[in-house]
């Protein structure tokens, strides 16, 4: 499911604000402080309960209120999405009048964030990209999440027994580690590959309009697995039980997976600039959320916060024609317009807000 119309109720600047989303791409423009950000992360949290920018829930109830409220409304089924969040009481979520759990929220609005982390992709740390990676997957797949949390609590116990130096009793939790590591390792495996055929189609239609598109393609992005292919995830634990010994804790494994981007041979984070990190990482997302959408009947909404940050002119118009390959719904934000107001758009497969003028 996905949202068509959102409505906040004593949210951060608003006091109360509606709007109808297109179903593809919609702009939100406007200067500092109009409230750009605040209207994707209200998207964000009726999505998922949680905030892209903040942990604090209430900081975002408007000045002088007790509670804010998000509605939303998905046209094609007819359900209606509640959320509220009051100084008091912890965050309450509603689907069709029923309470739903977070993981529950989270598959029936999925939605991805695209903001100032997501930009250098690149520079971050591993963790951040194997989140990012297993955000995707938790929510497109439930077995994945449940071989993820069963390697997780084997992960655990095992390093357990190896602080106390216990290595016969480390090595009895191998099997189940083994057998859900390997189905963790595959699936994210298969979802980078089929990502990486999405991403390469749409980099090469965007090179056909605009050179400097050039630069994304014939790029290398592969997963590291965190422990040795070729010996597989059983014998590789076996090869480092030492070295596992020694550090008390258990270094081969999913858990030290990353996503590697290279350029003939050099890691993207040292040659490219930061406009092209930004541009990559968005494209990235993007091909992502078409994977996933196109996979597993999901409707995923992609939300990027402040889109022309970092970019000159011309590396946004070499993104611009990809309003034209995007699936599922897209919400993104500027500081100004960047489409001439005579646009014609029938289906309405494009719309642009001026916040300003919203309130
Ligand atoms: N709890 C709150 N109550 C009232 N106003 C708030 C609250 N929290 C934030 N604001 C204000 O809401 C306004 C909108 O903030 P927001 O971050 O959405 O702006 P923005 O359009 O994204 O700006 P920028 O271009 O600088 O990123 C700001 O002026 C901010 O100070
Ligand atoms: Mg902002």
């Amino acid at each position: 499911m996905a949202f068509s119309k959102i409505e906040l109720r004593n949210f951060r600047c608003f006091d109360f604000l509606s709007i109808d989303l297109s179903f593809k791409s919609t702009l939100f423009y406007g200067k500092n402080g109009s409230g750009k950000t605040s209207i994707l992360e209200s998207i964000y949290i009726a999505s998922s309960g949680r905030s892209f920018r903040t942990s604090n829930l209430e900081s975002l109830i408007q000045k002088g209120h007790e509670a804010f409220s998000i509605k939303a409304y998905d046209d094609t089924s007819g359900s209606i999405l509640e959320v509220k969040k009051s100084r008091t009481k912890p965050i309450n979520i509603k689907i069709n009048n029923s309470k739903v759990t977070i993981s529950e929220l989270v598959r029936a609005f999925p939605s991805f964030s695209i903001d100032s982390r997501t930009f250098f992709y690149n520079d971050n740390a591993p963790e951040y990209r194997r989140k990012q990676l297993d955000r995707g997957l938790f929510i497109a797949s439930p077995d994945y999440a449940k071989d993820w949390f069963g390697y997780f609590r084997s992960l655990k116990q095992r390093n357990s027994a190896l602080k106390i130096g216990d290595i016969a009793q480390a090595k009895a939790y191998d099997p189940h580690l083994v057998d859900c590591g390997e189905r963790v390792n595959l699936l994210r495996e298969n979802l980078i590959v089929e990502v990486k055929k999405i991403y390469d189609g749409l980099v090469n239609s965007l090179a056909h309009e605009n050179k400097r598109a050039d630069i994304f393609s014939d790029l290398e992005i592969r997963l590291k697995s965190g422990f040795n292919n070729n010996l597989g995830l059983m014998e590789s634990l076996i090869h480092t039980n030492n070295v596992d010994l020694r550090r008390k804790t258990t270094t081969a494994g999913p858990h030290k997976a990353d996503v590697i981007f290279e350029s003939k041979g050099s890691l993207i984070k040292d040659i490219f600039s930061r406009g092209e990190q930004k541009l990559l990482s968005i494209l990235w997302s993007l091909s992502q959320n078409i994977y996933l959408g196109r996979s597993f009947n999901l409707s995923p909404i992609l939300l990027l916060d402040d889109l022309s940050s970092e970019l000159d002119r011309e590396m946004l118009e070499c993104f611009l024609p990809t309003l034209k390959y995007i699936e599922n719904r897209f919400v993104f934000s500027n500081i100004v317009d960047l489409f001439d107001s005579k646009i014609k758009d029938k289906k309405q497969s494009f719309k642009k807000f001026h916040v300003e003028q919203l309130k």
